[in-house]
């Protein structure tokens, strides 16, 4: 294991925890200050850690946009003092009332949200229009996710204009996420861009010859990173590089991240020569992406033969060197929903634990 991950007294760790290495995530910070030409095009998505001092991290470096999925993330992000907050999801039933009641209690910041279907446009306008507030909103784009969104053309032109004529509502902006581009091959990724975003850019300029304004495009997350960051006028926001994990770092190792969260975890049981238990079952460890859920550099070439709720069997001929309370780090294919099955994360600079740091937009609802 790289001695960056190294931890001078594990004594105040219960296992599974979730550890973060305070350094790797101030240089996959910077490394995204460098890829976005500076703080002022950036919006990064917080959903990858909900953490709020990570987002204060993110202040001190100069970025003072963000991206979230939940309410709850945009109060972690509003209440750290973020002026302006995207949750980048539609909202419908009383999730209307509630981000009307959040823009209410955090005066200081602007909060916005996505449309990209007339009916919750009509409703979100009448719910914000009768306490006086006005809600930013972008219109998502389908650029070929088909996850959520409304492709360029008449119906997202008549929607737009929609947006910018009901009352409570204003038209902020494009907002364009590409979940599908993660070709491996960065020029597979930069090809898919090229093929999408020129429709997107005729379909900016559409809406202003229609008198629209379209103050910004909020385009990506990780994979696209780098390649919206060549394209000018476009803010950028990526998440999970803030973290990284396995899953993005064994195939984007190009783009200059490390993981900077790992799980320590601890031999519960050795059943066999060859086979060993961890105490890393998919409650610590998000189950969500195909093939292995975390990989330990310590023990190459193990084979994960059975997760349980606690439990991770390991089939490694090292096995025979390990007892029960030994310690290994183990980075997970997959962080931001590894990071929502903890409460708190334990926090390590220069080699030290230094603190516990609340994952507190885990939380459905923080007070709002
Ligand atoms: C709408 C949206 N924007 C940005 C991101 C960040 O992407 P990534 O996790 O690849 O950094 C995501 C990730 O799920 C997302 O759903």
């Amino acid at each position: 294991m790289d001695s960056v991950y190294r931890i001078a007294d594990t004594q105040a760790i219960y296992s599974p925890g979730l550890v973060l290495f305070k350094e790797l995530i101030a240089a996959n910070l910077s490394r995204m200050l460098d890829i976005a030409g500076g703080p002022d095009r950036l919006r990064p998505h917080v959903k990858t850690h909900k953490m709020r001092e990570i987002v204060q991290m993110k202040l001190a470096a100069g970025i003072t946009k963000f991206k979230c999925a939940t309410i709850a993330e945009a109060e972690m992000v509003a209440s750290c003092g973020a002026r302006d907050v995207l949750i980048a999801y539609q909202m419908v039933g009383p999730n209307q009332r509630r981000l009307v009641q959040l823009i209410q209690r955090f005066p200081g910041s602007t909060i916005g949200a996505l449309l990209d279907h007339p009916a919750p446009a009509r409703s979100l306008s009448e719910t914000a229009a009768a306490q006086n507030v006005r809600v930013p909103v972008w219109l998502d784009v389908d650029v070929g996710q088909h996850r959520t969104g409304i492709p360029v053309g008449d119906a997202a032109i008549a929607l737009y204009q929609q947006i910018g004529s009901l009352p409570g509502l204003e038209a902020a902006g494009l907002h364009v996420y590409d979940g599908h581009n993660h070709q491996d091959r960065l020029a597979d990724r930069e090809a898919a861009v090229r093929d999408q975003f020129g429709a997107v850019r005729e379909f900016a300029d559409e809406l202003k010859r229609r008198g629209c304004a379209v103050p910004r495009i909020t385009c990506g997350g990780t994979p696209t990173f780098p390649v919206y960051a060549k394209i000018p006028n476009v803010e950028l926001s990526p998440g999970t590089c803030i973290l990284h994990d396995n899953g993005y770092g064994s195939r984007f190792p190009e783009m200059g991240f490390r993981p900077a969260a790992m799980l320590l975890t601890r031999v519960i049981s050795r059943s066999a020569s060859d086979r060993m238990c961890l105490d890393l079952g998919y409650k610590a460890v998000a189950s969500d992406p195909k093939g292995d859920r975390v990989v330990i550099p310590d023990l190459p070439g193990a084979k994960l033969v059975l997760q349980n709720e606690e439990h991770l069997l390991v089939e490694t001929p090292e096995a025979a060197r390990f007892q029960p309370g030994d310690e290994l780090l183990a980075c997970p294919t997959h962080i931001c929903p590894t990071c929502a099955l903890h409460r708190e994360a334990y926090v390590v600079e220069g080699g030290n634990l230094v603190g516990r740091w609340a994952v507190v937009a885990r939380d459905r609802c923080i007070s709002v």
